[in-house]
């Protein structure tokens, strides 16, 4: 059936590759794109659908009411029920170490701000999209599922739980539409490249230093971001309103493993690899266990990371331009206070 769904921080990487998704798959749906192009938006990752009819971006803060507003006067345009899939959020856990109120600003107060724009306009879904990184860090066995505790390490972590529950409170008190997904790391086209596989990407192919923070035996599950896009969309149409679907791929490497598979396929010495001043408060293991999602939803990653790693370090091999663009300006300022003193 034909949708109107506001997507927010569909210019970022999961979000961007969401609305492309969605062109190929949902082609009839229309979508208002809300974002507010913090470093990590990017607008050239959308120019394939720019021109689409029923495609419309508005550049707006989902702290600021008004912004939110006028993306549902946009959607409201469009025409039809609207849903929400909300992916707007300071992302990335360094940055959140060196300041955490711009993560309390955007995933805690902006969230607040859509729940209740939301709310107030009437909406018929709303996918709040979270992280693994909401239940803490795991020993060496064991798996995060939906009903492991709560209990977040970092700044970033933390303020996407608060975020969590205050979507939790708004099913709760207002039996607000909602559902909540939790997936473990992702990789694939259009990251920004100051998370690790596009960062060692990038780095290798001009020979610098590969930066492995601690002994590099914290260990990640990695997702196509793919997968990650098509499970979101299985959980806005099927999901049961209310619950919190986690989302992995059973694919668990520790960093110096993904560092050096990626040398390998670039054809790069391994001694490009150096370790650094570990991350402070650094998670040790992350491992989602996704069968509640599989079992009630039908959702299974399509992609191995055997596959999907080749396929991404081509991409970013072929797209030097856009890799380029993004490490000049003030990106290059973040690297120089994250990684100069290491
Ligand atoms: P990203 O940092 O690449 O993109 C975030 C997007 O949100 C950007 O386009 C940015 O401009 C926009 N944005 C930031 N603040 C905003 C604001 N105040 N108002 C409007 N737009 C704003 O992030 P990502 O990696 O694509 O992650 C998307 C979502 O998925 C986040 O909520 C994140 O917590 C979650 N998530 C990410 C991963 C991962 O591995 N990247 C894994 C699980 C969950
Ligand atoms: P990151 O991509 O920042 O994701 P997250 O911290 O949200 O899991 O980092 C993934 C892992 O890689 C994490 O264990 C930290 C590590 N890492 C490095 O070793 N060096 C780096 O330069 C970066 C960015 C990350």
């Amino acid at each position: 059936m034909s949708k109107t769904l506001i997507v927010t921080g569909g210019a970022g990487f999961i979000g961007s590759n969401f609305v492309l998704m969605l062109a190929e798959l949902r082609p009839d749906w229309r979508i208002v794109n809300l974002d507010a192009l913090t470093y990590a938006g990017n607008l050239e990752n959308l120019t394939d659908v720019q021109d689409k009819e029923g495609y419309v971006f508005v550049h707006g803060d989902i702290t600021k009411t008004a912004d939110v507003e006028r993306a549902f006067d946009e959607a409201t345009k469009l025409g039809g029920d609207i849903s929400v899939v909300h992916f707007a959020a300071e992302s990335h856990v360094d940055r959140s170490i060196v300041s955490g109120m711009p993560f309390v600003q955007t995933n805690i107060a902006g969230t607040q701000v859509l729940l209740d724009v939301s709310r107030a306009r009437g909406v018929e879904r709303f996918v709040h999209v979270s992280t693994d990184e909401v239940y803490g860090s795991l020993g060496d066995t064991g798996f995060f599922t939906e009903d492991t505790p709560l209990a977040p390490n970092s700044p970033y972590a933390s303020s996407k739980t608060a975020s969590d529950l205050m979507v939790r409170a708004a099913i709760h008190t207002h039996g607000f539409p909602a559902l909540i997904t939790r997936c473990s790391n992702n990789y694939g086209p259009y990251q920004f490249p100051e998370k690790l596989i596009p960062l060692m990407v990038a780095n290798a192919q001009e020979d610098k230093p590969l930066p492995v923070y601690g002994n590099g035996m914290n260990v990640r599950d990695w997702l196509y971001v793919r997968d990650h896009c098509e499970a979101i969309l299985r959980v806005l149409e099927k999901g049961e309103l209310g619950e919190v679907y986690n989302i992995g791929g059973n694919n668990e490497y520790p960093n110096i493993d993904i560092v050096k598979l990626i040398l390998q396929a670039l054809g790069k010495p391994e001694s490009l690899i150096t370790y650094v001043t570990d991350r402070p408060g650094h998670d040790q293991r992350y491992a989602i266990d996704a069968s509640k999602i599989r079992d009630e939803l039908g959702w299974e990653p399509r992609y191995t990371f055997e596959q999907a790693l080749p396929l991404t370090i081509e991409w970013y091999q072929s797209q030097d331009v856009w890799l380029q663009r993004i490490r000049s300006g003030a990106y290059r300022e973040y690297y120089a206070e994250q990684y100069g003193a290491r």
